[in-house]
């Protein structure tokens, strides 16, 4: 397949590549294998071919191909409530909204139509990667990975570990610590025996649902199993100020000083949040490798914080961003992307310099829309080791093509109508979706 028209693709945190006229070459096994310029040679004979062979896609004037985005944290069951009883402090939204129904997935017949829409919905705004939480039942979970499979979504699966007696409620919980690692591990094999039906992988994924859900048992069997499998590990890390204090007090550690010391931050791990996180975390983070999935709607109903991406990026923390669905309300990383921006400057110019920043976000650190693209796309295919999220050769060929949101009335730069896309785009704008080569939308 070849794709023509103009390119947009983010190379480092601040800067974009724009490319206003080429032809992007993916080969039979879904990379791209060579991007060619307006400018170069033998432009019109490639052209020429894919078209006399049927395999030239020439966009529209006003379109643009794109890395397709990828959601770094998603609460894959918690679809049906996306926008549901944001006003609660997170353990009562857990205990009231989320616990029941999350509950109901030991039924697979309900979970099938809930993953099925919600896997469309994700591709249909350009998200082609997702990092999902699943429950903690299996025959549910395996239903996500096949939507994933057969919607063309390359997907990571967790099933969730909640075994703590004390956080959980007794309807929704694994029945003790050494169920919830047998369970984790034959869901692993049971991943493993899908991937042999697909030439798209889903990767299955240990996921501890956080600090206060598991017992120190779950935990240790988890991280033991993170290591023989050599599989990605994903929780949420200082979220909130109730999740930092359950550690405190339980372990007389901080959250990220006990996930470690389960052997649970690798550098194949990406911990949701991280607001509340103090500079020796983020130091642990760096040495360990690991990854941050940026939240910015869910932070500002439940972690009430900023976290500070400007500061984080140069220190080079990974970071990528995520919807958490359902405590973000938005499937979109567009969304996600203005809302991280915005909530960057909130701050700025020392407008309510009185609050503590070390407690409530960092003053005068705004972001931009480049780096809100940036952690859309090369931040998570970071976090996650994937060669994606950029138009390159020998990357992955996960794309988006976008039309422009609202007409040009003017001459306008390639910035600019980058920047227009990034804050007015929807769902509808996002004319096709492919996914390793292949059609998603
Ligand atoms: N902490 C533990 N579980 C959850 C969840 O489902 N959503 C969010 N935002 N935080 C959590
Ligand atoms: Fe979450």
């Amino acid at each position: 397949k070849v794709i023509e028209g103009p390119t947009i693709t983010s190379t480092d945190p601040s800067s974009i590549q724009c490319r206003k006229h080429q032809l992007t070459c993916i080969d039979g096994e879904g990379y791209i294998e060579r991007i060619v310029d307006e400018s170069d040679d033998d432009f019109e004979s490639v052209r020429q071919h894919a078209k006399q062979t049927d395999q030239l896609l020439t966009l529209r004037p006003d379109e643009y191909l794109l890395p397709g985005f990828i959601d770094l944290h998603v609460h894959a069951p918690q679809w049906p409530n996306a926008g549901v009883a944001l006003d609660r402090p997170l353990n009562e939204w857990l205990d009231t909204y989320t616990f029941p129904l999350e509950s109901k997935y030991q039924d697979v017949d309900f979970a099938k139509p809930v993953y099925d829409d919600l896997v469309k919905q994700l591709l249909a705004n350009g998200t082609t990667t997702v990092l999902y939480f699943g429950t903690t039942h299996n025959p549910a979970n395996l239903e996500l990975a096949k939507a994933c499979i057969r919607h063309n979504q390359r997907g990571f699966v967790g099933k969730v570990a909640m075994d703590n007696p004390d956080q959980t409620p007794e309807y929704y919980r694994d029945a003790s610590a050494s169920q919830a690692v047998e369970d984790t591990e034959t869901f692993i094999k049971q991943m493993i025996e899908l991937n042999k039906t697909t030439s798209l992988k889903q990767t299955p994924v240990i996921t501890p649902r956080f600090v206060p859900s598991c017992t120190p048992e779950s935990l240790k069997g988890l991280g033991e199993l993170a290591w023989k499998y050599d599989l990605p590990v994903q929780s949420h890390c200082s979220e909130s100020d109730w999740e930092n204090g359950y550690a405190l007090e339980h372990y007389h550690k901080r959250d990220a000083e006990v996930l470690d010391e389960f052997g649970l931050l690798t550098d194949k791990s990406v911990m949701a949040h991280g607001t509340l996180l103090n500079q020796t975390d983020l130091n642990r983070f760096k040495d360990r490798g690991v990854a941050i999935a940026h939240c910015p709607i869910s932070n500002v109903y439940f972690g009430n914080a900023v976290l500070p991406v400007s500061k984080l990026l140069k220190q080079k923390v990974k970071v990528g961003l995520g919807t958490d669905i359902s405590g973000g309300y938005s499937p979109s990383l567009y969304q996600n992307i203005r809302q991280a921006v915005m909530s960057s400057r909130m701050l700025h110019d020392g407008v309510n310099s009185e609050l503590d920043p070390a407690q409530r976000g960092t003053a005068n650190d705004p972001i931009s829309a480049k780096n809100g693209f940036y952690l859309a796309t090369v931040g998570g295919a970071e976090s996650l080791h994937l060669r994606t999220g950029q138009i390159k050769p020998g990357y992955l060929a996960d794309l988006q093509v976008v039309q422009a949101p609202m007409p040009s009335f003017n001459e306008e730069t390639m910035d600019q109508i980058f920047e227009k896309i990034i804050y007015n785009a929807s769902k509808d704008d996002v004319k096709q979706v492919f996914v390793q080569g292949r059609f998603a939308k």
